[in-house]
């Protein structure tokens, strides 16, 4: 049976166990970066989302102020999101944080790029030079911190998986990346477990169950160009979105909701005169493991009233269209 398995699975049950338990993880793992790190200094690149958060935290109360985390905004952040991050981790946790703006140079970057797969790896090469500049300016760090997990590595191709989509997470590093090494600690765990060690390390509830952000961010709800124009719109698009299902009190009936810029336009009506504008697309998923996902039932009424809101306050768009496929055949983000 287990020769059946493939390598990743094998080191995944050698490191998680049969039964997965969270303080017994955080123990083994404390003690594991500390053998691999030593005396030596860890570099993490945070992106805001909850695997790189959690990753933050036991890395800090493995090292300390060994660790210097680099928060990169790429201009592909959610609304206020850099400021969220710099309040609990810089604030409450008190973990050396940096944050770059790195917004023009990203944007520059990615600057008439349409097909999704260079757009990713765009933006994660551009992340692993951002983070080099970074480690550079602060001196000799040997090692880069990643909260690359589980799904990343299964969906990745690795192990003898078929690629789904090139996580800019795994596989991504360029060979003379002058760091000494990665230190992933939380690679072998599925999103529940991840949620699990993070409550348990003390992360604020809001910021454990917060859901999963992508590394490249809003780029792969964000069809065609990357462009300010089409990023701030599904900003706001994305915030009225969130800002409703939290306030009907539906934000945990689904495990990830968001807003696409399709980078569609089509005619509508706004004070008797014709208006082109975005079409923007809604998505709910449920899910436990974030390899399969179905559509979440939300009130016709709740749907039909933030698709209204959406087109009539947030300028630039004019419909709204709701994404009603499972995982599979789609995935859950569009690109
Ligand atoms: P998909 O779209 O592949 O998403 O069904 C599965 C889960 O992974 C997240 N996701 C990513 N996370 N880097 C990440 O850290 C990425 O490049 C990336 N792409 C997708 C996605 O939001 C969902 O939770």
């Amino acid at each position: 049976m287990i020769n059946q398995m493939n390598q990743a699975e094998r080191e995944r049950l050698a490191k998680v166990g049969k039964v997965f338990n969270a303080r017994t993880y955080i123990m083994n793992e404390i003690k594991a970066i500390r053998a691999q790190v030593g005396d030596k200094k860890v570099l993490l690149a945070m992106s805001g989302g909850v695997d790189s958060s959690v990753c933050a935290v036991l890395l800090h109360k493995a090292i300390g102020k060994q660790l210097t985390c680099v928060f990169v905004d790429h201009g592909c952040m959610r609304l206020d999101e850099a400021k969220e991050v710099k309040r609990v981790f810089k604030g409450q946790f008190g973990i050396n944080l940096i944050q770059v703006d790195a917004e023009a140079r990203f944007l520059s970057k990615a600057k008439g790029i349409t097909d999704p797969e260079l757009k990713r790896k765009c933006i994660g090469g551009e992340f692993i030079s951002v983070f080099e500049e970074e480690a550079k300016k602060l001196g000799r760090i040997e090692f880069l911190g990643q909260g690359t997990i589980y799904p990343d590595i299964i969906e990745s191709g690795v192990g003898g998986n078929k690629a789904v989509k090139a996580h800019h997470n795994v596989g991504g590093l360029p060979k003379n990346i002058g760091f000494e090494g990665l230190v992933e600690p939380v690679k072998y765990l599925y999103k529940d477990e991840v949620r699990k060690v993070g409550k348990l390390l003390g992360i604020p509830e809001p910021m454990v169950m917060r859901q999963p952000f992508p590394g490249p961010g809003l780029a792969v709800r964000c069809l065609g160009e990357l462009t300010k124009e089409k990023l701030d719109i599904l900003r706001q698009a994305d915030f009225v979105f969130r800002s409703e299902m939290a306030k009907a009190k539906l934000d945990r009936k689904a495990q990830q909701f968001f807003a696409i810029m399709t980078n569609v336009k089509s005619v509508g009506v706004k004070n008797g005169a014709r208006t082109f504008g975005y079409v923007i697309a809604l998505r709910a998923i449920a899910t436990s493991q974030f390899v399969k996902a179905g559509v979440v039932e939300l009130p016709f009424k709740f749907v039909t009233a933030v698709a209204e809101k959406i087109a009539t306050t947030v300028k630039g768009v004019n419909r709204v269209v709701w994404d009603i496929t499972p995982k599979p055949p789609a995935t859950i983000e569009w690109e």
